[in-house]
Parts: C-alpha cells; structure tokens; sequence
C-alpha cells in the first residue's frame, strides 16, 4: 500500500512531473483536482460553482519560486485574476502561496509583491487569503501576514490544526482582529512540530473550530471530514451562531456531494478553484490525502 508519506516524498520531486506527463491520459486525470490550464478555465469552473450557491477562491498554481522573474509573472497573474472577476462578476477571492511570490528568494521582496495583489485586491473591493506553506515557512508567513493586515486589512491567513504551535498562533491572530481558514495541513511534518496521529490532529481541529465561531469573526472552516464538518454544525447550533456567520471551504473536486448537500442547507461553502500548469505538487499533496485516490489516477493512466 502507497503510503500518504511516499506520496509527500514524491511531491516535492518535480521532475517526476515529466515522466507522469507522458501518460496519455494523465492530462484528465489532473482535471479531476485542476479547473484547467488558465485564468477562463477557472473562470468557467467559478461560474458553475456559483450558480450552485457556492462561492470560490482563485489558486494560481505555484510554490518555491526561485528566480525574482518567475514571482514577478505570479503577480501579474494575480492582478489579471483581480481584473478579471471584476469584468465577469465571479463570486471569488484569491489564495497565494508565498513562496510564489518570492518568499525563498528574500522575505522583503515577497512582502512587497504580496502587498500589490493585496492593494489590488483593495481596489477592487476583495480579499485575499495567504495558504500556509510547510513548517519551515510559517513564521515568515505570519511575518508578512500581520504586516500586511495591519496595512491593508483585507487578507486573512491559514492556519493547521497538525501542528503543535497552532493554538498560540491562532490566539494571536484573533487579537488582531483577522479571518482564518482553518485546515489540517497537507505537509510532511516531523513528530517534533505536528501531531503524529490523526485523532489529535482532528481533536485540535474540532478545539481551534470552536474558538474561532465564539470570536465573532468570519472566518473559513476547510475540510471534507464529516465529523468536522458535523462538530461545526453542532457547535454553532448550540451557541447559537447563524449559519451566514462562517463558511465552509473545500477543494475542487473533492466531496462535491457534501459541498452541494451543505449549500442546500443554506450554510456559505466555498470552493478552493486550483488552475495552471504547476500542477505537480499540488496534485500529489492531493493523492497523499487520500492514497485510494491512486486507484482512479491508474485506472485512468492509460486511456487516450
Ligand atoms: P481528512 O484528510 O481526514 O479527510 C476526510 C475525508 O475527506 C476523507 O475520508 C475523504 O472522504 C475526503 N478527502 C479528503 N481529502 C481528499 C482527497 N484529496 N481526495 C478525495 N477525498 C478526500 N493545507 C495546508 O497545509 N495549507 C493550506 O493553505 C491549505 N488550504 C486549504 C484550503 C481548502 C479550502 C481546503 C479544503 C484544504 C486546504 N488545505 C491546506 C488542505 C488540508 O490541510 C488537508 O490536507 C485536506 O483538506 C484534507 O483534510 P480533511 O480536513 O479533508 O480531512
């Protein structure tokens, strides 16, 4: 049995990505988590989530940059995507990862080109949410992050009910005032920073949930685990907090039953709309979520 570890392992070997590529049908078998290749593939993805009540968030996708040119065209991206919902009328925001903006090559450089999607995303009266990366990154990230909110305010953060440190993150983000999206977290992470099992990660899960929907703030709950996703509705019950007062947040592709199943109860469900070539990574973090996953990439593998 692959193990969520190996394919993790895998996800961080880029050039595997050309050797999958060569598949003929691994193209359709990455549209299953991918909305296509660029920004009116995603759009065309967005307007079909939209008129099933279900909102978005553009992910560009793209992590570790290494040259200040290839950051420098994710900006641009992510100002085009700006544009773009404008001009469409898409009900989305936008995610960014931080190491696509320069994070690696220098923190200054990445905190100025967040801070253009940022204000970009001012004019145009939206918001953008800064994913969390893996462990190594997480202090810059807050770094630029509560810069940022302080400036602008519009951005929210993510934070990973796996690692240890969480809690104490999340109490100093809410101080501020700001949004969270609250995940699991999809990286490899050592004993030593993250909860080994799966029964404290989801414990911490359900403990971070309940202290972010007494904040009083909007703030994302992400995930597709029905116990979560149930502890949430219950709590929120029980407190009393109405069901426009959070939302819940998945990814493209997966438990779209759940998602559709949740909008129709009337609770706000969001779709994380991942789009362009670098898909690599993503795809694998993806199949590592769920190994069984690896059965429909085979199946599909070799049909044209
Ligand atoms: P869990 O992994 O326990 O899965 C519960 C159930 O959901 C499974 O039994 C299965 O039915 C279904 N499921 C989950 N993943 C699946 C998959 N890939 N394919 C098919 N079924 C699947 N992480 C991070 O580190 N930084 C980030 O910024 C983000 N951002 C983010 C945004 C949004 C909107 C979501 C929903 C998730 C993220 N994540 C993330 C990923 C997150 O950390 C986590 O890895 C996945 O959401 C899987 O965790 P679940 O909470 O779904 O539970």
């Amino acid at each position: 049995m692959v193990s969520r570890t190996a394919l993790l392992y895998l996800s961080r070997h880029h050039s595997l990505k050309d050797f999958f590529a060569k598949f003929p049908g691994f193209k359709q078998v990455t549209h299953r988590f991918i909305a296509g290749e660029n920004i009116d593939d995603a759009i065309k993805a967005i307007l079909e989530l939209n008129k099933l009540g279900v909102t978005a968030t553009f992910d560009h996708l793209g992590e570790s940059t290494t040259s200040k040119a290839e950051a420098e065209a994710d900006v641009r991206e992510y100002l085009r995507v700006l544009d773009r919902i404008d001009a469409t009328g898409v009900n989305s925001n936008v995610s960014v990862k931080l190491t696509q903006l320069g994070l690696d090559i220098d923190e200054q450089f990445c905190l100025q080109n967040t801070r253009r999607i940022i204000e970009s995303a001012k004019l145009h009266h939206n918001f953008v949410r800064i994913d969390m990366e893996d462990s190594s990154k997480t202090d810059a990230t807050l770094r630029i992050f509560k810069q940022l909110y302080r400036e602008l305010g519009n951005v929210g953060i993510v934070l990973q009910a796996y690692l240890y440190r969480t809690e104490k993150d999340l109490d100093d983000v809410l101080s501020l005032g700001a949004r969270v999206r609250l995940c699991k977290g999809a990286y490899q992470e050592p004993e030593t920073v993250a909860f080994p099992d799966k029964k404290d990660v989801d414990a911490n899960y359900l403990k971070l949930m309940r202290k972010l929907l007494k904040s009083g703030i909007y703030h994302g709950i992400a995930t597709h685990d029905l116990r979560m996703i149930r502890g949430t509705k219950e709590f929120a019950e029980s407190e009393g907090i109405d069901k426009d007062q959070f939302e819940f947040q998945m990814l493209y592709g997966v438990r779209r039953d759940l998602m559709l199943g949740l909008a129709r109860e009337g609770y706000r469900m969001r779709t994380y709309v991942p789009y362009g070539e670098f898909w690599y990574p993503y795809f694998m973090r993806r199949l590592a979520e769920r190994p069984a996953n690896l059965w429909f990439v085979l199946k599909n593998l070799f049909k044209d």
